[in-house]
This record gives C-alpha cells, sequence and structure tokens, in this order.
C-alpha cells in the first residue's frame, strides 16, 4: 500500500483545479500500425527478424531472422520474393548441445550480419550453432541463394545468440566487434577478409563490453589536413577508472583509422588507432551513468556535419527513464586529437590522468598531412615510443559530452531500444530532424525537438506490448521505416497526415511531414503539396498555433434517462495532451459523489429529476500557454418517460450492475485516499508548499516535485512542475487517467 502511494506521490503530473497539465514526455497520440498504414510481415515458424539490410538498388529489404534470410518488397514487405534457408547441420548442432548449449535455441543459426559488397553480393554470417561461419549471398533473377563457402566467422559474428555484436563493411573489409571465443569471454574489435588487424586482449582495451554500434565516417576524402576514415565504435563496459566498490559500467565511443596496419614490432597487427573516450549522457538526479543501446549517424551535409543520435537507459532497472543525447562529430573528434590521456597509476592501482611527455607523433593519431610530412606514411613507420605508449594509454581523460550538455529527450516508460533520424523540409523552408525511436514495450515514438522542448508526436504500436523492437532501419528513398523484432518484421510511411481529421488535429500535432490544407480541408503531406496550386496550408511547428483553423462545431445529442439509472454522456479528449472539461447548465462538472468524471465520459452516478439539463463538454489542448477547443458535444438529457420511450428500460439491470461496481471502486478509493491524508499527516507534508531540490530518489519521490528531468523538454516545465505539490496526490487520485506513466 505504502509502495503504491509513493508512486502516486512520484507521478510526474501536476494538477491545478482538476486539470492535467500535458507533458512533454506524453505521446500527442498513441495509434496503431493498421491506422498508419503499416504492413506486417511474419512467415510461420520462422522467429528472430532482427537483422536487416536495406537494398534499394534491388528493391528489396533483405531480413536475417533464424536459420532463414528474406528477400521483402520494399514497398510492401508483405510480398517476399524470396527466401533462403541456412540451417545448422546435425554434426555442428550435436557438438553444441554436447558443449551444454540447449539444441532448440542457442545451437540453431541466427542470422547477425548482413553486408552488401562492391559487386552487388552481399556477406552473411550466423551464429550456425556457436560455430560462427560466414557465406556469400547472392539476389539474381529473384532468387536468393548462399554459396555454401564455409568461411571463417570467428571475431566477426558471435557464437552466443544473445550476445550482442556489432560490424561494419567499408572498402571490402569486415569491421567487426563481438567476441572471439565459445565462452564469449575474449571480446575483440577487428578488421578481417585482407588483412585483419585487432585490438589487444587486455582490460584497459575491452573490459566486459556490451558493443552497440559501429559507424564509418568518410572523412579521408574531405579533410584539409589530410586526415584518415575513420570507424567509430559504440558501446558500453565496465568502467576501470572508478574505484566503485561494485562493478559500474559506462558508455564509451572509440575509434581506429581505416588506414591502419598496425605496428612493426610493437603492436604487430594490433591497432594503433585505437583510443577511447566516455560518452557522457547526464540525467539528473542519477548517480550511475546511463548505458547506450543504439546509435544512428545523421549527416546533413559533409563528414563534418555529421552528428550522432544514441538511445541511453539506466543501468539499474530501478529507473524507469530513457534518453537520447547526441553528439557532434568535431566534439567526438576534439576529444581524441586534444584531450590528455588516462593512466594506471602503478603504486596506487587507480587511472589517473596522465600529465607526463606524450611523444610525438601524438600516439592513436592516424597518419595525416603532418605526419607524411616527418616521413611516416603508414602506421608501420610509427616510433616504438608512440605505439608503446597507446598500447596502455588509449582511454581519454576528457568525456565526449553531448551537444547542448543535455539530453534531447527524456521519457520515463518503457525502455528505448532503437533510433532511426529522418529529416523534412517543413512549409516554411525550415529542415526537421524527425527521430524515430524502438521502445521495450513494441512501440515506436516519433520525436521532433523544436528550439528548447522536444515533443513526441505520436506513439505507433507496432508489435504487442510484450514484445521490444529489436532493429530500425529508415528508406529515405521508400520514405518507410522498417522494424524487426523476434516475433515479426513491419513497415511504416514516416507520416500518415490522413489520419489528423480536423485542422486543429492536424496543426496542433506539430508533425513537419503534415499541414492542413484549408481549401481540399484536409491533412495533406507537405511534401505533396505542388507549388502552383492553389492551395492555402497551415503548418505550426515551433508555435502549435492553431488560430487559422475553423472553430469546431459542436452538435445537440437529444438523452433520455429514467430516474434512479446511471447515466454515461461520452466526450473523446481527441489527444493524450487534452483536457476534457464538463459544463451543466453552465457550471463547471467537479467530481462528486454524484457526477464521476471519467477519460472520455461524464457518469452521472443516480440520476434524478433534476439532473436534466445541458450537458457541455469540451476537449481543450493547452500549447505554449495557448488553449485550443479540439472537440465539443453538447448532450440534452430529458427525463425519458418508459411508458413512451420502451428503449430506457432494458438498461436498468445492467445500469445496476455497472452501479454495484462502481461503489466498490469508490470504497478502494476512498480507502487509499484516507490512507494517503493519515500518511501526509504522519510524514509532515501538508501544508509545507516547499519544493526539494535534491539529488535523492527518494525524496524526489515523496516531495511531489520534479524537476525538468521527466518532461523531455529541455528547462521545460521545471517551475511548472514544481509549483503546487500539494494538489499532487488528491488528482492523482480522481481518476484522470491521462499520461501514459499512470499506475493505473
Ligand atoms: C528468438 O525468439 C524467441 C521467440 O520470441 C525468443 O524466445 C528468443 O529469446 C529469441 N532469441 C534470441 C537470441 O533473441
Ligand atoms: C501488400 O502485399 C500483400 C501480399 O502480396 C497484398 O495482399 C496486399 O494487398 C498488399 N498491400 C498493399 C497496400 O499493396
Ligand atoms: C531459382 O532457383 C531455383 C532453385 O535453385 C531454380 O530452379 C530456378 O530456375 C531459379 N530461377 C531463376 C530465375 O534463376
Ligand atoms: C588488400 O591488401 C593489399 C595489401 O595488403 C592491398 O594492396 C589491397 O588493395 C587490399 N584489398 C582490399 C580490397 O582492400
Amino acid at each position: 500500500m505504502l509502495f503504491l502511494l509513493i508512486l502516486f506521490l512520484g507521478g510526474p503530473a501536476v494538477l491545478t483545479s482538476g486539470r492535467v497539465w500535458p507533458l512533454y514526455g506524453t505521446p500527442r497520440k498513441t495509434v496503431t500500425l493498421s491506422s498508419y498504414g503499416g504492413h506486417v510481415f511474419q512467415e510461420e515458424g520462422v522467429w528472430n527478424y532482427s537483422t536487416m539490410l536495406l537494398r534499394e538498388d534491388m528493391d528489396v529489404l533483405i531480413l536475417g531472422a533464424r536459420e532463414t534470410i528474406f528477400a521483402l518488397d520494399l514497398n510492401n514487405i508483405t510480398n517476399k520474393k524470396a527466401m533462403v534457408k541456412w540451417e545448422v547441420i546435425p554434426d555442428t548442432q550435436e557438438i553444441c548441445s554436447l558443449k551444454g548449449k540447449t539444441k532448440e535455441t542457442e545451437c540453431q543459426n541466427y542470422i547477425r550480419i548482413l553486408h552488401k559488397m562492391s559487386d552487388g553480393r552481399m556477406y552473411v554470417c550466423g551464429t550456425n550453432a556457436f560455430n560462427p561461419t560466414c557465406d556469400y549471398m547472392s539476389y539474381t533473377h529473384g532468387n536468393l541463394s548462399l554459396e555454401s563457402k564455409h568461411l571463417e566467422g570467428k571475431g566477426k559474428c558471435p557464437f552466443d545468440p544473445f550476445q550482442r555484436s556489432t560490424s561494419e563493411f567499408v572498402d571490402g573489409e569486415l569491421y567487426s566487434a563481438t567476441t572471439l571465443n565459445f565462452l564469449g569471454s575474449e571480446p575483440v574489435m577487428m578488421r578481417s577478409l585482407n588483412d585483419s588487424i585487432r585490438t589487444e586482449f587486455s582490460r584497459s582495451w575491452l573490459s566486459e563490453p556490451s558493443f552497440i554500434g559501429m559507424k564509418h565516417v568518410a572523412e579521408g576524402q574531405k579533410n584539409p589536413e589530410g586526415d584518415d576514415d575513420k570507424i567509430y565504435l559504440f558501446f558500453s563496459e565496465a568502467g576501470l577508472e572508478y574505484d566503485s566498490y561494485k562493478k559500474m559500467d559506462v558508455s564509451r565511443v572509440a575509434r581506429v583509422c581505416k588506414g591502419d596496419l598496425g605496428g612493426q614490432r610493437t603492436l604487430q597487427k594490433k591497432w594503433t588507432s585505437f583510443l577511447k573516450a566516455r560518452l557522457d549522457c547526464p540525467v539528473s538526479q542519477t548517480k550511475l551513468p546511463f548505458l547506450i543501446q543504439d546509435v544512428f549517424l545523421y549527416c546533413p551535409g559533409d563528414w563534418s556535419t555529421c552528428v550522432f543520435y544514441g538511445v541511453f537507459t539506466p543501468q539499474t532497472d530501478m529507473l524507469q527513464y530513457s534518453a537520447v543525447c547526441t553528439y557532434r562529430i568535431q566534439d567526438i573528434r576534439d576529444v581524441f586529437s586534444k584531450s590528455k590521456f588516462k593512466a594506471m597509476d602503478s603504486s596506487s592501482s587507480r587511472w589517473v590522468t596522465y600529465n607526463g611527455d606524450v611523444p610525438e607523433p601524438r600516439p592513436g593519431a592516424c597518419i595525416n598531412n603532418n605526419a607524411r610530412q616527418k616521413k611516416f606514411f603508414k602506421s608501420l613507420d610509427l616510433p616504438d615510443k608512440t605505439l608503446q605508449f597507446v598500447k596502455d594509454k588509449l582511454l581519454m581523460d576528457q568525456a565526449v559530452e553531448p551537444s547542448s550538455k543535455e539530453p534531447l529527450l527524456v521519457k520515463k516508460g518503457a525502455a528505448f531500444t532503437s533510433i532511426v533520424v529522418a529529416s523534412t523540409t517543413a512549409l516554411d523552408g525550415s529542415i526537421h530532424q524527425v527521430m524515430f525511436i524502438g521502445t521495450a514495450s513494441g512501440s515506436v515514438l516519433k520525436a521532433v525537438n523544436y528550439d528548447e522542448e522536444t515533443v513526441i508526436t505520436e506513439e505507433v504500436q507496432l508489435f504487442a506490448h510484450s514484445v521490444p523492437v529489436k532493429i530500425l532501419r529508415l528508406s529515405t528513398t521508400m520514405g518507410q521505416l522498417y522494424a524487426g523484432s523476434d516475433v515479426a518484421a513491419v513497415q511504416m510511411p514516416l507520416s500518415s497526415c490522413d489520419h489528423y481529421t480536423s485542422c486543429m488535429d492536424c496543426v496542433l500535432a506539430r508533425d513537419p511531414f503534415c499541414g492542413w490544407d484549408l481549401i481540399s480541408n484536409s491533412c495533406v503531406a507537405i511534401n505533396s503539396i505542388q507549388p502552383d496550386t492553389h492551395s492555402e496550408v497551415v503548418q505550426s511547428l515551433r508555435d502549435g498555433k492553431a488560430s487559422r483553423c475553423p472553430a469546431v462545431e459542436s452538435s445537440t445529442t437529444i438523452k433520455f434517462f429514467y430516474p434512479g439509472n446511471m447515466v454515461s454522456l461520452l466526450c473523446e479528449p481527441g489527444s493524450n495532451l487534452a483536457q476534457v472539461q464538463w459544463h451543466v447548465n453552465g457550471h463547471p462538472v467537479e467530481n462528486s459523489n454524484v457526477y464521476q468524471i471519467q477519460h472520455n465520459t461524464l457518469l452521472i452516478l443516480k440520476a434524478s429529476d433534476s439532473d436534466t439539463g445541458h450537458y457541455n463538454c469540451t476537449s481543450v489542448e493547452t500549447i505554449k500557454g495557448v488553449d485550443y477547443m479540439t472537440q465539443s458535444a453538447t448532450y440534452e438529457l430529458r427525463l425519458g418517460d418508459f411508458m413512451t420511450d420502451p428503449s430506457v428500460q432494458p438498461l436498468v439491470q445492467e445500469h445496476q450492475n455497472t452501479l454495484l461496481a462502481l461503489k466498490v471502486l469508490v470504497i478502494i478509493l476512498t480507502l487509499m485516499l484516507l490512507a494517503l491524508v493519515a500518511w501526509n499527516f504522519y510524514k509532515g507534508y501538508f501544508a509545507i508548499p516547499k519544493c526539494f531540490n535534491s539529488d535523492e530518489e527518494s525524496q524526489q519521490k515523496t516531495s511531489g516535485c520534479q524537476k525538468p528531468l521527466q518532461t523531455g523538454g529541455r528547462n521545460s516545465a521545471a517551475s511548472k512542475a514544481c509549483s503546487s505539490n500539494s494538489n499532487n496526490n488528491h488528482n492523482r487520485l480522481s481518476g484522470n487517467q491521462h499520461n501514459g506513466d499512470q499506475v493505473f
């Protein structure tokens, strides 16, 4: 009971006079995949659809699952063009199960690597019953075929299908980060196929890592200093630089130079350019660092404009926050090229800032014009001093901070699992980045940042709530998003403007893809507007200003009732951010022993003669301090004479049952309220209109005061959120179910 109460008090909604203030962390709309125009692909008996390769050149999505690879039509993934089975041979499976692994699950072939090669074929690897194996694959004349080459997969693909790994294919070479052995205890980042280079097996290089993502940044072609292309690796690992009594994980970014060939004597066949830094995504009120779960590289122009978008989750399950942080490529570069190094102090065995001499050329730097001038043309020419240094001092002292120093979005609820970012041009020509964030509860959130706030325009439910999104891929040419999970793969368009049915709804959505056409009276895709047609389109992204929209019309419904019955009047809020307000004969309706205001209904518990009259419901959405009425419904309630209106009679029994259930509910709620009041008196919280600012999670919960943490916006709603904590608990019990974070 007490636990529940704490949850109530800790909830993010702040209420004044019966209104729940909208939260930026709440998706404005919750929609289904089918209403968004999505498609589902699922093959009987096949699971784990978690590897994808977009082949826009051949109009297919290559989808890797357990023991099977599919080629699906990019326009409609329901349409399977080809498939090929890649099953484990019985002998391999037998060995796997003799080694103690489960035959039906672990000793199967999970496709984990799919890359396009320059000749148009594909490079495929699978776990192959703890015996990772790779192969070439082609898609020709509508046929998907494997060449059965049985290429070595160790160090490319994990043994264990549950272990995370990542890879990238660049200029005929495979870069991979995974584990090298059956036990999964020997982590490696390596380049293979032509000449193999790898990390040193040492805890200072990689310490129980979980590999998340790898991205190639083609810096070489346009770098004024003649610098090389980079391969960036994102992962989390045990943070050895922290002296904590128990293991603490940190997020990292590491990078290597594409032209690295290893050292001549020191670091032979090992990276000479492997440097790593801590990657921060600071979410206030948490002590343990958040851990990266997926990364997306967004480059609007050449390499210097690139930004990495990362999704982060806490390392303990207790906190239900997830965050998105962005990192500018230049900031990451600066850390690797300018920061001091960390070194292990041998006397104390602690990692400390290294303040001694740093050899020239700088350890870990790529070969650039400066190095070439000094006659270092490749990594094999580098002096031993430089290589000895980087062999044990490869951690940067400085951490990589997110752009603008804080997360772009923080949200409570199901953990974020994946992210892709699309950009689109709005009506006024401004360009916006739209984030699509996959969650552990099978949905994708569509979010846009407008200066100081990030709004989540909608949440599209792709899979069942128990099925996490495992992979997201974006096709900008198709304008489609592809997502995979253990049970199915789906496709959805980046926008679906026609599911906004009114001008208010369309404009308040603040979806950069959509605008309301006042002439055709429909919500249209901005990129479909012909420049020379007579259209008059409304879009207001930063302000959500819907004043050009015509006022909503209200129609009156006449309803009869029979005294003693319960009457329910329907009123849909229109969005998760809207507030429903009821008036009876012009007076506002409050929750009482007569009226029960629910999410989308008003209940008159035991209607009597005096309850006749006009009932008006309005649904109001507030954006930037302006109230917009998005819906309105009016009921005229008349006393029914069941002699003349027989439709009233059969309802009596049903209503009495509902009434009984409702009575029980009211008793429960009253008991909870009493306990809450008692507890508050006991704790002395009543009549202390004060806001705690402590970092302590426990105080945070009991104070009812919310730092900007929950709201997703930067610095948004902080003062608003802290202003009225004494109202909080009372209203949490009043049956409003507006935000997804509710305990009920
Ligand atoms: C594959 O999918 C099944 C069925 O949903 C699931 O139980 C299993 O954990 C998945 N395996 C992996 C390696 O993800
Ligand atoms: C997608 O493909 C399936 C199977 O080929 C077909 O039944 C369905 O009508 C298609 N849907 C659309 C919108 O094209
Ligand atoms: C596709 O492969 C099947 C089986 O390998 C073969 O019978 C068929 O002729 C191939 N089709 C084409 C168009 O190559
Ligand atoms: C493979 O390596 C050799 C020399 O080590 C190099 O000449 C060749 O270009 C490389 N091939 C690819 C595809 O990178």
